[in-house]
């Protein structure tokens, strides 16, 4: 049985106050039990929340970490760091860190290693631009993304990578993949998992779908075959719509 899982991904939103109204909300929802719920704040109120949260079933998780351990990176947070205030898990890849930050496929792949050698558990994100979907070329842009950013870890390793598949087109713009497009490419990236892992592998990965899900389309969504919950943006700054997604399933 894959995990059920739904992310908010706060991106820059929020300040300290605002995000201890958000917390002294959230901690008052009861979760379903099969879903997993995570939270990823700015970084400023990582330990802020873990201290918050600790009684509660809520996994916080960061937006980014730099890949290397530690040195001359001004400005820059290490896994370490991610750690010590409470942080296990690390969304990577995300397509605004690709296309604002100039993140490649191979800056990745060594963000990648660095949270494996961390014992992080890794929300790796992966996603095609709408010219490739016009083009046709989407599949093979996701596959490309996968090889060269995530391919290269050792079978164990994917007993902490979840992965989310966000169609940038998708993303902030009130335009979701159809569930039928949705579907379709969660099949496609369990297949590639497939093929370059194992077959038990890839059926044990959970893989979310990110862009514009809201209250009213997430059922839907979720109810695809290989989609295993969501990442969620704009929706997640609310608990009563980020809670509405949460009980989607
Ligand atoms: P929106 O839900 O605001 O489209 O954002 C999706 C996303 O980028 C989550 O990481």
């Amino acid at each position: 049985m894959r995990k059920k899982i739904v992310a908010g991904n706060w991106k820059m939103n929020n300040d300290l106050a605002e995000t201890e109204l958000f917390l002294a909300e959230l901690k008052k929802q009861v979760f379903p039990e099969n879903v997993v719920v995570m939270i990823a704040p700015s970084f400023t109120n990582l330990n802020h929340a873990f201290k918050s949260l600790r009684e509660h079933n809520v996994e916080l998780v960061a937006q980014n970490m730099h890949q290397n351990n530690e040195g001359a990176f001004t400005g820059e947070i290490s896994a370490k760091m991610l750690k010590s205030v409470g942080a296990k898990t690390v969304i990577l890849g995300h397509s605004e860190r690709r296309a604002f930050f100039n993140e490649d496929n191979a800056v990745l792949a060594e963000k990648v290693n660095t949270a494996i050698e961390n014992e992080m558990t890794i929300i790796f994100c992966i996603g095609e631009e709408l010219e490739d979907r016009k083009k046709g070329t989407h599949f093979e842009l996701i596959k490309t993304q996968l090889s060269e950013g995530l391919f290269h870890v050792s079978d164990d390793a994917w007993e902490n990578i979840i992965i989310a598949y966000e169609p940038v087109w998708a993303i902030g713009t009130g335009e979701t993949a159809s569930p039928a497009q949705a579907q379709e490419m969660h099949k496609f990236i369990r297949k590639t998992i497939a093929e370059s892992y194992l077959e038990v592998i890839a059926e044990k990965i959970s893989i979310l779908y990110g862009g514009s899900v809201k209250p009213d389309n997430a059922s839907e969504i979720f109810g695809q075959d290989d989609v295993d919950g969501g990442l969620i943006g704009g929706a997640s700054l609310k608990v009563d719509s980020f809670m509405k997604i949460v009980n989607s399933f």
